[in-house]
């Protein structure tokens, strides 16, 4: 089916060409050099003058614009008021085009000159080291757009930023990290493994990714996902009827990582030219999904690259969520219209309460968004949800996945790992381990929570399978969702993270059980992939019983387990489950037109469901890949995945994390 013979060769000698570009000497060139810094000086001193004040004028106009729309919001939650056009004014400003463009750029050897001395003066000046960022800088982009005045001018506005340690813009051309940092930057591209062998099957999986994206680019560019089949567009209804270009947003990071230039280049070039929020028409989103794919994935993006084009959007974006959060008790509602501010919840939720997976995995990419942003917005509202969920009364120490945002109660007493609970126990542990373990508050709740979970909801089959069954008032139910799959590798990661808890022997153990488990349920049907639900009964065993249980639709969360777990075991049992994944989707995804689910994964010939989803290029491909890659890619040390698997830095350990100076 597949054809490794066309397999495209990306060449990615960045980081080594760019590192080799920086130790030549320029020497004979010096009075050429010293000419060049005085004029480039002028134009810094020049392009401060006439730019700053505009562009410093508009952003206290957009912070006062917010203070007094956060009174507003206080003064009583019936007010729906849409946020303040933020950073639209900005949107004019040539400063941050300029900056906008930066990857654009060439390296310029005249700026190199610029660099050395800038660095000499901040390492003479203060106990700080500075770091080339190995990966922007131009050298990336093969050719530029812009005329070579120009780019020598996007450069030295950087540098002149990095000098003004007022300035908010702490993202150009070089960063300053205190000297406790290693010089070392991490892994973000590359990353191979030494044996040959699991080479050849990570570019395998990058040859999938291909094939996946230049479909969407062909029948569905712009549009949410692609329609393999009928090679056109599909919209799900958690992107309300918006052409979000959702499978840009969430597989552009994939795409960088991968060292997919040209792919990336283009992603981002639409998000830069034809993502406008504002122009969109009245829709109702989800909140959660919007936050973990849209915001996450730019998040990402930003933290990966530094262009801040993808924290400006990431902004944007999650500013048309905060009316959402315009509810009695701070809890936010699932839908929000981007056009009017107002905001709902589902019908069919408990009696219009929210749910727990999803008002429970904001924090993330909030708490990081503030930090980025320097405005403490986002990660207040957070902070508020993680108080009132503190303070409440558990059932039993569980919590339920309903919540009433008016009245502040639990709704139906349903609990799970999978669908409606999984994601929130989730963000309890990586809050932690994002805070360099300063997030006590989450660490507390993540041990409760697990300690009530395993008391209650972990069981164990006849045919010694382990599982966790979900409980509807008190009543168990024998059944595992696919999604609850995750919790394996959140599990391995639990007992990473809190070495010292005293639970931390019993998370691995039941890690290791519950990956097995989801490997069952996929090795129990006839293509190897694992159904939407499966059951534990007398006669059946990790097998859907219910017709609408057992399909496919390209899902991440066994393979993140076994991602988590072949890091933190290296036991190469999940890298053959993994291979036999990849083998299982190319045998029965795989269409000319892209990857496809499946109707029913117990069939020979199972019907295909026509949409590739944008998780499938967010998670499951980057999943596989960095399951056949070196631990030093993505280190774990370093980097927390969200739940959509887009990367955030960890705070305080890596130099990605790039806090906005205040
Ligand atoms: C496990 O499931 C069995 C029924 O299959 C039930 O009798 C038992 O109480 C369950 N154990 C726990 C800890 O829920």
């Amino acid at each position: 089916m597949t054809s490794p013979g066309i397999l495209p060769t990306y060449q990615r000698p960045l980081n080594s060409m760019q590192a080799q570009f920086f130790r030549r000497s320029f020497r004979p060139r010096e009075k050429y050099v010293i000419l060049l810094v005085v004029f480039t000086f002028g134009l810094v001193c020049f392009g401060t003058f006439f730019f700053l004040p505009e562009f410093r004028g508009s952003n206290s106009t957009a912070d006062s614009v917010y203070k007094v729309y956060d009174q507003f919001k206080r003064a009583g939650p019936e007010l729906l008021i849409p946020p303040p056009p933020q950073l639209e004014a900005n949107d004019d400003s040539s400063v941050l085009r300029l900056v906008r463009h930066d990857h654009d750029t060439q390296v310029d050897p005249h700026v190199v000159g610029d660099r050395e001395k800038l660095r000499a003066k901040i390492e003479q000046d203060g106990d700080l080291k500075v770091l080339e960022r190995p990966d922007i800088d131009g050298a990336k982009s093969k050719s530029s757009s812009t005329s070579r005045v120009d780019s020598h001018n996007q450069m030295d506005e950087n540098v002149g930023r990095e000098v003004d340690t007022n300035s908010n813009n702490n993202n150009a051309g070089i960063i300053t990290v205190p000297a406790s940092f290693s010089q070392k930057y991490p892994v973000i591209t590359d990353g191979e493994d030494s044996d040959p062998a699991i080479r050849k099957k990570r570019d395998k999986v990058k040859e999938m990714m291909k094939h996946a994206w230049d479909n969407y680019v062909r029948y569905a560019w712009g549009k949410n996902e692609l329609r393999p089949i009928s090679k056109r567009g599909h919209s799900a209804s958690i992107f309300g009827t918006l052409p979000l270009g959702a499978t840009i947003m969430d597989g552009l990071d994939t795409l960088y990582i991968m060292g997919m230039d040209d792919e990336y280049k283009q992603g981002r070039e639409w998000i830069a030219n034809e993502f406008d929020i504002d122009s969109l028409i009245q829709s109702d989103v989800s909140v959660f999904e919007i936050n973990i794919r849209f915001v996450g994935g730019l998040l990402s993006c930003f933290a990966l690259t530094g262009d801040v084009l993808f924290k400006e959007k990431a902004q944007q974006i999650a500013d048309k969520l905060i009316p959402a959060f315009q509810t009695p008790t701070g809890i936010p509602n699932a839908l929000v219209n981007f056009k009017t501010g107002t905001s709902k919840n589902y019908g069919w939720a408990s009696g219009g309460s929210s749910i727990l997976s999803e008002f429970g995995t904001l924090h993330l990419e909030f708490a990081y968004l503030s930090d980025v942003t320097g405005n403490p917005l986002y990660r207040n509202k957070v902070d508020h949800i993680r108080q009132l969920l503190q303070s409440m009364e558990k059932p039993k120490g569980l919590y339920p996945n309903y919540l009433n945002p008016k009245t502040g109660k639990w709704g139906q007493h349903h609990m799970s790992m999978g669908a409606l609970g999984d994601s929130f126990y989730e963000y309890l542990l990586k809050a932690w381990i994002q805070s360099n373990k300063e997030d006590n508050e989450a660490r507390q709740m993540f041990d409760d929570a697990m300690a009530a979970v395993l008391k209650h909801m972990l069981n164990k089959s006849s045919g010694g399978l382990l599982y966790f069954a979900e409980l509807k008032f008190d009543r168990p139910e024998h059944k595992m969702d696919h999604l609850g799959c995750f919790s394996g590798g959140l599990l391995g990661l639990a007992s990473k993270a809190l070495p010292t808890s005293s639970s931390s022997g019993r998370y691995m153990d039941v890690a290791k059980g519950i990956t097995n488990t989801c490997h069952e349920s996929y090795d129990r049907t006839y293509t190897k992939l694992g159904p939407e639900s499966f059951r534990f009964t007398e006669n059946v065993e990790a097998k859907a019983l219910k017709t609408s249980e057992k399909y496919y639709i390209l899902r991440p969360e066994v393979i993140e387990s076994y991602f988590y777990m072949w890091r933190l075991t290296k036991d190469p049992i999940y890298r053959e489950w993994g291979w036999e994944a990849v083998q299982a989707l190319e045998k029965h995804c795989r269409t000319p037109g892209g990857y496809t689910g499946l109707k029913n994964v117990y069939n020979e010939e199972p019907l295909q469901d026509d949409v590739q989803q944008s998780f499938f290029l967010a998670e499951t491909l980057k999943y596989l890949y960095l399951l056949f890659s070196d631990d030093s890619l993505l280190s774990l040390d370093e980097w927390v995945f969200n739940t959509e698997a887009h990367p955030l830095p960890i705070k305080s350990v890596n130099p990605y994390y790039r806090e906005a100076a205040v």
